[in-house]
Formats: structure tokens, sequence, C-alpha cells
């Protein structure tokens, strides 16, 4: 029988958030198996601790401290189920990297999730935000989503239905707490169409004959032309993309496209997906920075930790985003990242 996993007091976080911002959690646990969640869960009820579930830490914005346990889940496994002719199922530990899987796939020859290559995070994490990139969501071939469910504390198989996914969205979002994700699978193919239409993509290919790729090629473009666009969490924190693209009635699209016609978006018949980044481009806040936080200078999508900013100061920037953009376009942004934590943040305790 293993060990149950420890927990350690007043831990420094800011190496588990891709912001780095300096904030620490009252009490954190690692658990690399549903048993150990079980026993983190446990503790966290006995103690009446709250909790908070950590996956790479790509999508949160620590305000201060979090009071509470925190719980890293670091559920490993890759395991190849129900091949029948080109297809096949993959099935993913939570805290498997999620770009190394993407990796791992191509490499098999299989196709599905090639342009989400260069996410980060982990794959428990990618059900929840429904992670999208270059024409293709995780919900393209997600099959189920293995998951405690807290209010039974029953582990429940979600299917794709159930996760009720959409544009940057999930059930997971709507009920935030409720399910824990342990386990994703993945319906994979040798023969599904690579999706090459995104424009970036199309222009790195167009003296290829894109007949002949697999989806390593493709998960290699991808990677080229995010760090072409986006900066490495490792070398300038950040958390992605800041803003999802608001989405707006179609009628509102065309009286937008009318005074301002180099509007950038997606339309469909209904309605139209704005280009975050080209608003906030727009009211000149790409290249911002202040000593401490700013905007990245390729995508303005994307806010920027220089040097030791804290949580507050990238809520800061991002309301003064918010404001501009309401005030000059009427669309209001809603941030992409969780908030967490609301304890002014204490000295960092060197980890
Ligand atoms: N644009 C600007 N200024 C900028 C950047 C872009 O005007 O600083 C314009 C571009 O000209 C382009 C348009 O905005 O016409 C869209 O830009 P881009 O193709 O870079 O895509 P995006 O809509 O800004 C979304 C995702 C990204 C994903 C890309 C590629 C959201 C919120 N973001 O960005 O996701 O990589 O599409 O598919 O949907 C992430 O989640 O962290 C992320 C980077």
């Amino acid at each position: 029988m293993s060990l149950p996993p420890v927990i350690r007091e007043w831990v420094s976080l800011r190496g588990k958030n891709s912001l780095g911002i300096a904030a620490r959690a009252q009490y954190f646990t690692q658990v690399r198996s549903l048993d150990d969640l079980r026993f983190a869960l446990d503790w966290a009820d006995t103690h009446a601790a709250e909790t908070l579930i950590l996956g790479g830490g790509s999508n949160l914005v620590f305000a201060g401290d979090f009071r509470g346990l925190a719980v890293q889940v670091s559920i490993s496994g890759r395991c190849w189920q129900a091949v029948e002719g080109d297809a096949a199922t993959l099935e993913l530990g939570a805290g498997e990297p999620w770009h190394e899987c993407v990796l791992y796939a191509a490499k098999a020859g299989y196709r599905g999730i090639e342009n989400l290559a260069l996410i980060p995070g982990t794959v428990g994490a990618a059900p929840v935000q429904n992670i999208g990139a270059y024409g293709t969501e995780l919900a393209d071939t997600l099959v189920d989503v293995t998951a405690l469910d807290r209010t039974t504390g029953e582990e429940v198989r979600l299917s794709n239905a159930q996760c009720r996914f959409s544009y940057r969205d999930s059930l997971f979002k709507h009920e935030p707490g409720r399910f824990i994700i342990t386990r994703v699978r993945l319906r994979l193919s040798r023969s599904l169409p690579l999706q090459l239409e995104y424009r970036d993509l199309k222009e790195y290919f167009s003296e290829q004959n894109t007949r002949e790729l697999t989806p390593s090629d493709v998960a290699q473009a991808v990677m080229a032309v995010r760090r072409r666009k986006l900066p490495d969490p490792s070398q300038i924190p950040n958390v992605g993309s800041f803003f999802k693209n608001p989405v707006v009635p179609i009628a509102q699209w065309h009286q937008l496209k009318a005074q301002h016609p180099g509007l950038a978006g997606y339309p469909d018949e209904t309605s139209a997906k704005v280009a975050a980044a080209w608003l906030i481009d727009q009211c000149g806040w790409k290249g911002y920075r202040n000593d401490r936080v700013g905007v990245h200078n390729h995508q303005a999508l994307v806010l920027v930790n220089h040097s030791d900013g804290s949580g507050q100061d990238v809520l800061d920037l991002a309301s003064r985003i918010r404001a501009d953009v309401l005030s000059t376009f009427g669309i209001e942004l809603e941030m992409e990242p969780g908030v967490v934590g609301d304890l002014p943040a204490g000295p960092s305790d060197g980890f």
C-alpha cells in the first residue's frame, strides 16, 4: 500500500502558476492516484479547508495567497484502447502535460489534436476551458472525462455531450469545484483530415504538398507559429489569452464592421466571434508595459508578468484594458483565467 500524500504548509505557488505570481497556499499536496485524491479531500473536509485543484496553473491568476488546501493533480498514464482500423482511443491521466501528449499521439501517426500543440497546462485542465487553437478544439475528439464528483464522492464518466462544450466553455466552468477530472479519453484516427485552414498554417505550408503531411509535421508548424506570436511562459510568464474572443449577434458585427472596416473576427450566420486582440490592439495597448506587467508585443490578447508583478498588478491592467475596449467599442471583454486567493500575498518562501 502506498503512503498517503504529504500535506505541507505555506508552500509557494510561484513555480506552479504560469504567470509566476508569488502567492502561497496555506496547505499544499500533490496527488498521484484516485486514493490520494480521496485522502486529500477527506483531509480538507476534516480541517474545514477550502480546496483548490491545480493542474499546470496555466489558467489562473492568484490575487493573493490561497487559504485552504491546494491539490496538484499529478495522475499520470497514457494508454491506447479500442484500436479498430485507423481509429484508436487514447486514455490520458489528468496530470499528464498536454503538449507532450499531443506529440506522443502525433508521433504514433494519430490525428485529431496536432493543432493543439504547445498549449500549456495539463490534460485535466484541457476540458475545463475546452482548449482550442488553429481550427481545432478539444471537444472535436474528446470521448469522455472521468472525474470524482464531490457531491456524491463517486467517480463518474461524463460523455462529450454531458460535458456541454462550447467555445472556451464547459460544464466544469458552470459547476466549479464539483468535478475533479482524473482521466480523459480521446478518439483519434490515422485517417482524419488534417485541419490546415487557419491562415497561419496555410501560409506556413504554402510551398508544400499538404497531402504528404503527417500529424507531426502539423504539430511542428503549430509550434513554429505559436513561438512566433506567443510568449513562452517559461521565459515570460503568462496565461495565454487573457480574454475570450467576445461573441456578438451578427447585426452588431455588421454595425461594428461598418464603423471599423479593419475589424477582425469570425462571423457565421447568426453571430460573430470578434478578435479581442484586434480590439485591444486598436486601443493602443499592444506592447504596453509598466515596471512589472504588460501586454505582449506580438499578441495583444496576452498579458505578461515582466518582473515580479503581483496578481493585483495583472488584474489592474486587465481592468484598464476592459474599460478602454468597452468605451471604444461598446464590447465587454470576459476574462479567460480564473481568479483565486484574496489575502495580500506574503513574502515569498523561496521555492
Ligand atoms: N490581431 C491583432 N492584434 C494582435 C493580435 C491579433 O489585431 O495583437 C488580429 C489578427 O490580425 C487576427 C485576429 O486578431 O486577424 C486574430 O488573431 P489570432 O489569429 O492570433 O487569434 P486570436 O483569435 O487572437 C485565438 C485563441 C488563441 C489561439 C489562436 C489561434 C482565443 C481567446 N484565443 O486567438 O488561443 O492560439 O486563436 O487559433 O480564442 C490561448 O488560449 O492561450 C490562445 C493563445
